[in-house]
């Protein structure tokens, strides 16, 4: 399975601190916010990714992250030239799709659950349809919002609902079998111009091969779309990570833990950040790892 993430968009009500900079790449806490969708991916056991940026900052995320090799990935990068929907990533990302399975995740969604590896690498698995995660939201209003039968089962999906009839929001990581690229291609803009997500995700639905996986009690899915909940979501790592000296997406820890990088290079990535507590972190995870 191939990943895709998306990383455009303006970050316009982020402004001016992303007037420079791209929304995705500002810290989140100690680390950009980009590796919290990307170590998502990574935890579905998914190496192979395209990362698709607008064109001013397409350089930074090389900078960021090369060829993925350090992080044991397969890494290409696509431009999206406007912010024309969240489903266009699926158009730009066809050819490097396929004619396999895709999940694509939004540059700036940050998941927090126990065994959240496990559970991705079991939707991962799944050979046809589509999955996508439900979150109880306090404002489903300004997310995609999905109602549910008393089984669980999708009943209706719609985008920025008015009057919810429902308080689960669709989080922005799917998971899709290769006939979300002729869906998405097939698209046409909303009324707010735009290609939606939620349109292909109702597409799955109508075909009832749409399903959806509840992130309940004890997970955590951060906002980053306001100054405050950007702060809040630095202030949910920090403490996480202080209270039980475990890094929330340190994509080294989960490269080796999946063995796609080995302990030399662990190590020398350590070593590179030595100064800092993210890279005594890992040198933490090579002595112990040594030690057993
Ligand atoms: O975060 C989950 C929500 O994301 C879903 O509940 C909604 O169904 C979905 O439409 C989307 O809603 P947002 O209004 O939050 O999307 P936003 O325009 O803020 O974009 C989300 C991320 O995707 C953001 O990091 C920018 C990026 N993006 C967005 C668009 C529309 C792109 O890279 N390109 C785009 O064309």
């Amino acid at each position: 399975m191939k990943g895709i993430v998306l990383a455009g968009g303006s970050g316009t009500r982020l402004y001016p601190a992303t007037l420079a900079v791209n929304k995705q790449l500002l810290p989140v806490y100690d680390k950009p916010m980009i590796y919290y969708p990307l170590s998502a991916l990574m935890l579905a056991g998914i190496r192979d990714i395209l990362l698709i940026a607008s064109p001013e900052f397409l350089d930074s995320y090389r900078r960021l992250l090369g060829d993925g090799s350090d992080h044991g990935l397969s890494l290409s990068y696509a431009i999206q030239e406007k912010p024309e929907g969240i489903a266009q990533a699926l158009v730009i990302g066809r050819e490097f799709v396929g004619d396999g399975r895709v999940a694509l995740v939004l540059g700036d969604n940050i998941f927090f659950s126990a065994n959240l590896g496990e559970r991705l690498k079991a939707v991962a698995s799944r050979e046809a349809g589509a999955t996508i995660f439900a979150y109880q939201v306090e404002d489903p209003q300004r997310y995609g919002v999905v109602e549910l039968d008393a089984a669980g089962r999708p009943t209706a999906i719609v985008e920025k609902p008015e009057k919810p009839r429902s308080d689960w929001a669709v989080t922005g990581l799917y998971f899709y079998d290769n006939a979300v690229l002729d869906i998405a291609a097939a698209l046409k803009p909303s009324t707010r111009g735009e290609f939606e997500i939620t349109d292909v995700n109702r597409a799955y639905l109508e075909r009832g091969e749409l399903s959806v996986e509840k992130l309940g009690r004890g997970a955590a899915w951060l906002d980053t779309g306001t100054h405050d909940s950007l702060l809040e979501a630095s202030e949910f790592v920090r403490a996480l990570q202080h209270r039980q000296g475990l890094a929330i997406a340190c994509l080294e820890e989960i490269a080796f833990e999946n063995g796609f990088i080995d302990l030399a290079a662990l190590e020398a990535r350590g070593r590179l950040f030595e100064k800092t507590a993210y890279g005594r972190y890992l040198l933490r995870l090579v002595d112990a790892q040594r030690a057993t």
